[in-house]
């Protein structure tokens, strides 16, 4: 399966919208977070944006694998098109992304560029779980500048052909090359992907909640991994 690793480019990012959503579609936090299906449909509008600024802010690096399997290098099928089928083509061919953010040290002026959640977030809950995972990433490695993997998604139709794996290999190689530790929280589905791939884990967060519109209480857990 003739998959390939590059930066992402604006065009992707509606793409990796869909592919988001289509990953963590059925994600606790993302459900409690996101808790209509309204708001999980403008949801995906503001990771599109958010995904536009992190691909061209310096400190995020947006990667997406493409199956270039498909009919797009087959000239083919191909001859004919104009230039707009060809880019649809391309975007179709993404089938996975990831975020790493690059490391920042703290005398550095820098902000992440923000999201902006859709109206109908439930806020509390959002906020309450990135408290605990801040405070995860303070436990385990205090202020020390690192890779950090923010999101990652394969689209469900295309799992385990090892998209995942070049993503995450990337940031092993930046971090190895920088003497940066990578960082990162899972979901604990994920988690032996990540152990095979050499993070141990640091931590366990847990979040509890109330679901929403009912009188029942959940909660949430990941792990934090880290890489050395
Ligand atoms: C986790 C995820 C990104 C992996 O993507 P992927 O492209 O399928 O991963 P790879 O193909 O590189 O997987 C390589 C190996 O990791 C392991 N692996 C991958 N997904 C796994 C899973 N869900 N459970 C257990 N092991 C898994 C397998 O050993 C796999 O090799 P194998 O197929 O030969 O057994 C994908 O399942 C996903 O998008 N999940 C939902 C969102 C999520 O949890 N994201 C990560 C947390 S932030």
């Amino acid at each position: 399966m003739p998959l390939s690793l590059s930066v992402a480019e604006l065009t992707d990012a509606a793409r990796i919208a869909e592919i988001h959503m289509a990953a963590f579609g059925s994600n606790a936090m993302l459900l409690a977070q996101f808790p209509t299906p309204a708001v999980r449909n403008a949801l995906k509008k503001s990771i599109e944006l958010k995904a536009l600024a992190d691909i061209d802010d310096l400190k995020t690096t947006v990667l997406v694998v493409r199956d270039s399997s498909s009919e797009l290098h087959n000239n083919s099928t191909i001859s004919g098109d104009n230039e707009q089928t060809y880019e649809r083509r391309r975007k179709e061919q993404v089938i996975a992304f990831a975020k790493w953010s690059h490391p920042v040290r703290l005398d550095e002026d820098y902000v992440e560029p923000p999201w902006i959640w859709p109206t109908g977030t439930n806020l509390d809950i959002l906020n309450d779980w990135a408290k605990k995972t801040e405070a995860a990433q303070s436990r385990a490695l205090g202020n020390t500048p690192c890779y950090r993997l923010t999101f990652m998604g394969t689209d469900p139709a295309y799992q385990r052909r090892g998209a995942a794996t070049m993503m995450v290999r990337w940031g092993i190689e930046h971090s190895r090359k920088d003497g940066a530790p990578a960082y990162l929280e899972s979901t604990l589905e994920a988690a032996p992907f990540y152990r095979n791939l050499g993070f141990v884990d640091v931590d366990n967060i847990s979040l509890e909640y109330q679901v929403d519109g009912t009188e029942e209480r959940s909660i949430y857990e990941e792990v934090s991994f880290l890489y050395r």
